[in-house]
């Protein structure tokens, strides 16, 4: 009690200090703050720093259709034996809150209408992974990212769905880290009694998948090759021999594939490459200059998107997971304080491999996203989309 009570006076949050009194829990929690770290990142959201740009490049994406029908089999077959082998897991990153949406619970538990027949997301990407598996012969290794604030009720929704008939030793599911909200006054915030948290990111998946033991029980299962996509894409291609055989050729740790982004203002982060290295930069991030900017066929220059569609191999995995990432900060209004919250992106990785193989996929075969409740990205345009590739 000591202990907290010191951290909380020296950090100027006395106003939690009251609340400590038999709250074990709180304790445990003020313990556990990086205070240090949070006051850095309050200083740098204070001076609205957002982190310089440095001799930025467009990037070269491998296009599939300028490849030769013997050297695309070639690398299908590459990508199929590691599939075959069941050297393959999916990850499901499915932390976030989809408040855009407008949709109350997991995500993943939304419900859309296809034709005749209504399918939850969670739903669609079970189906998904059940149909690719015995086109291989295999049962994929799945996972699924949560977060403190939705593992509860993720975890009860798939039990109560019998897991949409997943084979259950090939599910799991496992939480990812928070970070404490703070206000724009540098406060932290007590709620029913202990400091309000919220998921920090998709970003911090690699640190979140060491400390749950996951990337242990990959390697015991002999997994080499790790997919991950987020919830709400209902096109996301998870099971790709031709993504994996590129990256193998390439002889690359990581690989993205992208679609061309269809407008200077689409809410896509767009790949670049920045002293060199592969990078995205998110959309709230993009200077408008370079959102704008044209090649000489007069397309978009940065006009790669990451459509989180990522692929990394085990060992990318594990070097990420001990590897700071850095925090982007967005100012949010929650219940009514104005707050920062400090959110890592998956992204952010890229730059710690020389290589990272990108390749181009195709809006209308890879990208349908849930993001709005109405208009681009909802549920109208997304089921449109998939019916399109499915004929239905
Ligand atoms: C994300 C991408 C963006 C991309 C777009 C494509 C990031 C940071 N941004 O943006 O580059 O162009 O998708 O649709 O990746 N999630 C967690 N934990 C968190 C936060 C998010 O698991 O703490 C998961 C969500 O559940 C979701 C995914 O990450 O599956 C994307 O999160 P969301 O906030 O919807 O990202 P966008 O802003 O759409």
């Amino acid at each position: 009690m000591k202990k907290a009570e010191e951290l909380l006076k020296k950090y100027n949050q006395e106003h939690i200090i009251p609340y400590l009194e038999k709250n074990e829990e709180l304790e445990k929690q003020v313990l556990k703050i990086d205070f240090e770290e949070l006051n850095k990142l309050c200083l740098k959201a204070r001076n609205l720093r957002i982190e310089e740009l440095e001799n930025i490049q467009p990037i070269n994406a491998i296009n599939p259709d300028k490849l030769s029908q013997n050297e695309k089999e070639a690398l299908i077959k590459k990508g199929t034996e590691v599939i075959s082998e069941n050297k393959l897991a999916v990850v499901t990153m499915a932390g976030g809150q989809g408040t855009r949406l407008g949709h109350i619970g997991p995500k993943g538990t939304f419900k859309i209408t296809i034709g005749d027949s209504e399918k939850y997301l969670f739903q669609i990407l079970a189906d998904n992974l059940i149909r690719e598996g015995k086109k291989y012969g295999v049962t994929i290794p799945w996972y699924i990212m949560t977060s403190k604030e939705n593992n509860q009720d993720t975890m009860d929704f798939l039990k109560e769905n019998e897991y949409f008939n997943y084979p259950k030793s090939e599910l799991f599911v496992f939480v990812q880290e928070e970070m404490p909200l703070i206000t724009t006054e540098g406060k932290l915030i007590i709620e029913d009694g202990l400091i309000k948290e919220a998921s920090n990111g998709n970003g911090s998946i690699f640190a979140s998948m060491e400390k749950a033991e996951v990337i242990k029980d990959m390697e015991k299962r002999g997994v080499e090759w790790i997919f991950i996509g987020s919830v709400d894409n209902i096109l996301l291609q998870m099971v790709d021999p031709l993504l994996i055989g590129v990256t193998l050729n390439d002889g690359s740790y990581a690989a993205s594939k992208t679609i061309l982004k269809n407008a200077p203002n689409e809410k896509v982060g767009v790949f670049c490459k920045e002293n060199g290295k592969v990078k995205v930069i998110e959309y709230t991030e993009l200077p408008e200059k370079l959102s704008t900017e044209l090649n000489e066929h007069g397309e978009l220059l940065y006009g790669e998107s990451h459509i989180m569609c990522n692929l990394f191999n085990i060992k990318a995995l594990k070097r990420a997971a001990t590897q700071e990432m850095q925090y982007h900060i967005a100012t949010k209004n929650i219940a009514g304080v104005s707050c920062y919250k400090f959110e890592k992106f998956i992204f952010d990785a890229f730059n710690m491999f020389e290589h990272i193989s990108i390749l181009r996929g195709k809006r209308e075969a890879d990208f349908a996203p849930i993001k709005n409740k109405e208009g681009v990205d909802s549920p109208k345009t997304a089921v449109e989309l998939y019916k399109n590739y499915w004929g239905i």
